[in-house]
């Protein structure tokens, strides 16, 4: 028990918001947690500073969310199966997550969260940019927004860059190929309704989403390119930078994000939980 302190501060004015005190490396009482659940269903993405939890506090934070679900490609730490880390070395090609997407998509239940712990960061630069997908399907008209209603899309992991993502970032770990058993494909409504707020959100991203479901994809492209850009819209936006002992969790439902970068020749190293959540609907 106890009162909650918990103060909240929005980032923009589309979505984010800053958390502060708490203390994550204690239990939280559910005064607390009741005030960032809710703060997570108002902004969608919330971040907290200084907040140097080990990663058995990672994953207990995580578990207020929900149970936490393993990611299908990596393999977590030795003694924490549930936490991914993700690192960028000064050699590496690649950044992790250098497009608008939204988590592991192509899974039949996809993860409804992801929390996210800086480890080691760059001296500048390697923000995340969040969008807010309930503005993005707000605009649109009401003649697109009718269209749309009912249509699915068919959402995969082979795009050629998520693809070159992965092998880049799991360079030094053990990496799963998509022949071991890993699912690949799923289908999902276009707009779904967030099941907590009961608000509509666009759902394709430029990450997975590779056409609608009974068109070709030829067919598709037009029309997906354009809600692709129309949800990447900057007025949809946050931007989030990272010091160390940041702690960002955000809602895969109703957001997608953008990992920048901005530091070429330097080392990055972030440890990932992602919690459980259902079909979309
Ligand atoms: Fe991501």
């Amino acid at each position: 028990m106890g009162t909650s302190t918990v103060t909240v501060t929005p980032v923009t004015g589309a979505t984010g918001a800053d958390v502060a005190g708490v203390d994550l490396t204690r239990p939280l009482s559910n005064a607390q947690w009741d005030s960032i659940h809710q703060a997570f269903l108002d902004h969608q993405v919330l971040r907290f500073r200084g907040q140097h939890v080990s990663p058995a506090q990672h994953l207990e934070f995580a578990r207020r969310f929900g149970p936490v679900q393993r990611y299908p490609y990596g393999n977590g730490l030795p003694d924490f199966p549930d936490v991914l880390e993700f690192s960028r070395n000064p050699g590496d090609a690649r950044n992790f997550g250098g497009l608008w997407h939204s988590d592991t998509t192509y899974l039949p239940e996809p993860p409804m969260a992801t929390m996210l712990v800086a480890r080691e960061l760059p001296p500048v630069g390697g923000d995340t940019l969040f969008a807010n997908m309930y503005l993005a399907h707000e605009t649109l008209s009401d003649g697109m927004q009718a269209m749309l209603a009912d249509m699915k899309a068919v959402f995969s992991a082979t795009k050629r860059y998520m693809e070159e993502d992965r092998v880049a970032v799991h360079s030094g770990n053990a990496l799963k190929k998509a022949d071991e058993g890993v699912t690949t494909e799923a289908v999902h409504p276009v707009v779904r309704t967030h099941p907590e707020t009961g608000r509509k959100a666009l759902y394709v991203n430029r990450g997975h989403t590779v056409r609608f479901d009974g068109w070709t994809a030829a067919e598709s492209e037009g029309l997906l390119n354009f809600l692709f850009g129309h949800a990447e819209r900057p007025e949809f936006q946050c931007r989030m930078n990272w010091e160390d002992g940041t702690l960002i969790v955000w809602d895969n439902r109703c957001l997608q994000h953008f990992a920048v970068d901005d530091y070429p020749g330097r080392r990055r190293v972030m440890q990932r939980v992602t919690i459980a959540g259902d079909a979309p609907a």
